[in-house]
């Protein structure tokens, strides 16, 4: 007996990404404006009794094992509600991997909201944003989706009202970033630029598209080395057609350009099409359900 749920995961995009310190730990104290995007991965579960997790994904390259991000998902939720249940996960990823979108993040998150949701909501969302947090940085987001202001790991959240509709072309050029090495490179103390958070919030809680695109900014944008010349490429092809800001989201590769004309964002997606194969239209998502 199994019993079939489904769910979307959609990705996430950095508007802006600032590092503000170094911690004790090592890891870095990190201030960002997310926001979810229409594209999405499908997450499809089979819930069984057999006690065992798998994964598969259309990606033959993806761990299929119990380190996947959503088998551990799937038995961090079985193990907070004490049932011996047990999984089969199906993933059909249309995110980019590896390139700060947080496609991973995004199917873990599905599945936790899967699962809450199949069970009636035995947890709350405090609780499953913390059971997020030690799978992965951007899983907490992932729960809740729609525009937030993200502080300390990035599981520190604080949701803020919807941005203006409008065309977010997105591209990820071939290569892929290493998101420690991007880390190793960054000294805070000795950064030039750092994105205006509280001006891209005012813009956000006014609901002022071109505040909010003026002022998209990602730090690791200004410790990028032989990766520079592609981003700044991809970055130069929105604003010729048209873009009202453009970013590089996470520690890259992708790079995101907004648009308040459809045939702006159109035109954008053909020239970059013609050269970078992981070419997409989107549109911002909203908070989730
Ligand atoms: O979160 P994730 O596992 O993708 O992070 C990969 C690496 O990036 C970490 O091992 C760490 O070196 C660095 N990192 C960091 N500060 C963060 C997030 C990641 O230094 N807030």
């Amino acid at each position: 007996m199994s019993t079939h749920i489904e769910e979307r995961a959609y990705a996430k995009l950095n508007l802006s990404l600032d590092v503000v310190s170094k911690m004790p730990d090592g890891y870095h104290d990190l201030k960002m404006i997310f926001q979810s995007v229409s594209l999405y991965d499908d997450v499809g579960i089979d819930i069984n009794d057999s006690g065992n997790i798998s994964v598969t994904s259309n990606l033959g390259y993806l761990p299929n094992d119990a380190s996947n991000i959503a088998a551990r998902a799937a038995k961090a939720f079985f193990a907070e509600i004490g049932l011996g249940c047990g999984a089969d996960i199906r993933l059909y990823k249309r995110i980019p991997v590896c390139a700060g979108m947080g496609g991973g993040s995004a199917d873990g998150a599905a599945v936790l909201r899967a699962l809450n949701r199949h069970f009636d909501h035995p947890i709350d969302t405090e609780k499953l944003i913390s059971i997020g947090r030690d799978i992965g940085s951007d899983v907490p987001f992932c729960i809740i989706g729609g525009t937030v202001l993200a502080i300390g790991r990035g599981d520190v959240m604080s949701e803020l009202p919807p941005i203006p509709d409008c065309d977010i072309v997105i591209c990820k050029p071939q290569f892929s970033i290493s998101t420690p090495a991007l880390f190793k490179r960054i000294d805070c103390r000795k950064l030039r630029l750092r994105p205006d958070t509280d001006g891209l919030v005012s813009s956000i809680r006014s609901g002022d598209l071109h505040g909010i695109a003026r002022r998209v900014y990602n730090v690791f944008e200004d410790v990028l080395t032989k990766e520079r010349d592609r981003i700044e490429h991809i970055k130069a092809v929105m604003h010729q057609h048209g873009a009202v800001g453009a970013a590089m989201t996470g520690t890259g590769s992708a790079v995101f350009g907004m648009f308040d004309s459809r045939e702006c964002a159109q035109s954008a997606y053909d020239e970059l099409s013609e050269q970078y194969h992981e070419c997409f239209i989107t549109k911002p998502v909203k908070k989730f359900e």
